[in-house]
């Protein structure tokens, strides 16, 4: 594991713009695993600049992200999918048949799901997968407990998380209680893995999953066996 510490979120968001950065120009064709959250935003900002000097060039990039609200369409402006459009793929090129977010709205989410893994495996995995962490050690919307060997599915939200997501939205209420999630399988059989923690709130959960015992009741835990994680933490918090 490579493990980044920096005082400032935009030095946080630079490195981790920096890693994403190598693997598109070493592979221009990459498959990029995305997250949403706050954690993100400084990183897709930094990758939208590098975009714009001409340093990055996403034309044969595809993408997969890691989750969305179930319920929630595109327009919902606390979609994933929306999003994603807002922070990243609006501002640079990456074609919008090669953006992969999954379908809350989809009919039969299990049937969903397994096709979603199908393709990823299909264009030849994941390159290097972004990812936040949650205050309770979640990845995706996988949560304390779920199984590590479980692909993508459907997850019922802690109430921990609904309530950190809740201000996002008007109340608690209108925050869904379900969502569709990468799997903790399918995060593991990324390339390569970035998490990015942000903030004093993110510390202990982010030193935890990182140093701490490997547990299901640590979700993020299982990248301790991960063979190629890069790792970043600022002290300074993202919102
Ligand atoms: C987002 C995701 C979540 C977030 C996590 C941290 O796609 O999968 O696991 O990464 O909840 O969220 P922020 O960055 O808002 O603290």
């Amino acid at each position: 594991m490579e493990y980044y510490y920096f005082k400032s979120y935009k030095e946080a968001s630079k490195k981790g713009a920096g890693i994403i950065a190598s693997q598109v120009i070493l592979k221009p064709n990459s498959i990029l695993g995305l997250a949403t959250g706050s954690t993100p935003i400084g990183t897709y900002k930094e990758l939208i600049e590098l975009y714009k000097n001409k340093t990055l060039n996403f034309e044969n990039c595809k993408s997969f992200n890691l989750d969305e609200y179930v319920g929630l369409n595109h327009e919902h402006d606390q979609s994933y999918y929306y999003f994603m459009h807002d922070n990243l793929f609006n501002h640079i090129n990456m074609k919008e048949e090669n953006i992969n977010v999954p379908d809350g709205m989809a009919k039969d989410v299990d049937k969903f799901c397994k096709e979603y893994d199908e393709k990823i495996d299909r264009e030849g995995g994941v390159d290097i997968q972004l990812l936040g962490i949650g205050s309770d050690g979640h990845i995706g919307f996988n949560e304390p407990a779920t199984s590590f060997s479980i692909g993508t599915h459907k997850e019922t939200l802690k109430d921990i998380t609904r309530k950190d997501n809740a201000r996002f939205f008007k109340s608690l209420d209108e925050v869904p209680t379900h969502a569709i999630t990468m799997g903790l399988l399918t995060i593991m059989k990324a390339k390569k893995i970035l998490i990015m923690a942000c903030g004093q709130g993110k510390k202990d959960i982010f030193e935890k999953a990182l140093h701490g015992p490997v547990v299901p009741e640590v979700p993020a835990s299982i990248l301790q066996f991960h063979p190629h994680v890069y790792a970043i933490f600022s002290e300074e918090g993202c919102n």
